[in-house]
């Protein structure tokens, strides 16, 4: 009995060859954005997927289905900006019904956020990703080529109002554009109920030019931030991504940190990602794309998808290269893929 109980549970998996298991599927809804981060994103914006080609709702809930019964459980959506998508809280809903999805969570730029939180929430989303690079109303304009720093705020305000929990404040940090401020995003973890994460720069938009030097370092950050008070290590739960996680003494927030470049998280990597013309991408910087919406589109059964996850998941690659000579800028920016 407990044989056939084992067999049932491990046939419900999907493990790659590097033996890493694969449950998380990141979708991108859309390509577009109403900002224009200079990291990402030059600023006439860049050329867009025509709409013909992108999944509808009820193409991405099929994938889901066949994906959540081979062993996919944490889904997040993604961007460009997955909240200027028409009807993304009923879409959330529907997956939200989706038998084996157990955690179903969302990435945003936070600028529509205080109209959504509340229709998020009863959607059944359960928690949400804040991107934020800046706490300074003009920076942010600099930053973003947009205004909303006041809407972002509002959003995160509302966000902390209906409890979508936890709530992530994504900062990347950037040497010379935001690096005076590691300090002012920790002192918000002490009155309030957020996470700020601090990302190191990666290679990966298609906005101003890259610089190595220009990345501020998880070593470099996490010193700024002892002198800023005591740091305790938090173990990390299942449900966790690449952050490691700390908390000042008394804090009601906590710290993440993502080292994408000095302490790549591949070994642990857990994840694929569908972009919004349906195609899977096995690493976010491995342009190797497998369709899915040929498949969809073209009669293709269920039993075709589930191969194509199983192909996604045998060439899935073992680490990205960055900062080695094998290092190759991948072709989709990252408003096209969600990061
Ligand atoms: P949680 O499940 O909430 O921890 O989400 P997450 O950290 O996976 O998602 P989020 O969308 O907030 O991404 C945080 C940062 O990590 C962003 O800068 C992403 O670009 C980066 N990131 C996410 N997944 C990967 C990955 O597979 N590889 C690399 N190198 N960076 C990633
Ligand atoms: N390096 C690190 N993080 C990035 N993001 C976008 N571009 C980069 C980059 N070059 C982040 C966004 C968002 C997440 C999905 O990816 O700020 O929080
Ligand atoms: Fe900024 Fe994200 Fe929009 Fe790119 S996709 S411009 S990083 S908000």
């Amino acid at each position: 009995m407990l044989g056939i109980w084992l067999l049932e549970f491990l046939n419900n998996m999907l493990f790659d060859p590097y033996h890493r298991k694969i449950n998380y599927l990141r979708i991108s809804v859309t390509d577009r954005c109403n900002l224009r981060c200079r990291y990402c994103m030059p600023e006439e914006g860049l050329q867009l997927i025509p709409h013909e080609e992108i999944l509808t709702y009820e193409e991405i809930l099929r994938v889901v289905r066949v994906f959540a019964k081979e062993g996919i459980s944490k889904i997040r959506l993604t961007g460009g900006e997955p909240l200027i998508r028409k009807g993304i809280s009923e879409f959330i809903s529907q997956l939200a019904r989706i038998e084996g999805i157990r955690d179903l969570s969302l990435t945003t730029n936070g600028t529509l956020l205080k109209d959504f939180a509340g229709s998020l929430k009863k959607s059944g989303l359960n928690r949400i990703n804040i991107s934020l690079d800046t706490l300074n109303r003009e920076k942010f304009s600099l930053i973003t080529r947009r205004n909303g720093y006041e809407k972002v705020w509002q959003g995160i305000e509302e966000a902390m109002k209906v409890s979508l929990s936890p709530i992530k404040i994504n900062m990347v940090a950037i040497k010379g554009l935001n690096d005076e401020e590691i300090e002012s995003f920790a002192l918000l973890t002490l009155h309030h109920p957020l996470m700020v994460r601090y990302i190191e720069y990666m290679p990966s938009g298609n906005g101003e030019e890259w610089k190595e030097g220009n990345i501020l370092t998880i070593p470099e950050i996490k010193s700024r931030l002892e002198d800023v008070g005591k740091l305790t290590a938090i173990p990390s739960d299942e449900w966790d991504g690449p952050a490691r996680r700390f908390r000042f003494e008394g804090a009601i927030g906590e710290i993440g940190l993502i080292g994408p470049v000095s302490d790549h998280f591949c070994d642990h990597c857990n994840r694929l990602r569908l972009t919004p013309d349906g195609k899977i991408r096995t690493c976010l910087f491995s342009d190797d794309e497998i369709d899915v919406r040929g498949f969809l589109r073209n009669g293709g059964s269920d039993e075709d998808l589930k191969k194509q996850l199983l192909v996604a998941l045998k060439t899935k690659p073992e680490r990205h290269h960055i900062n080695t000579h094998q290092f190759k800028k991948c072709q989709r920016n990252m408003s096209a893929i969600g990061g």
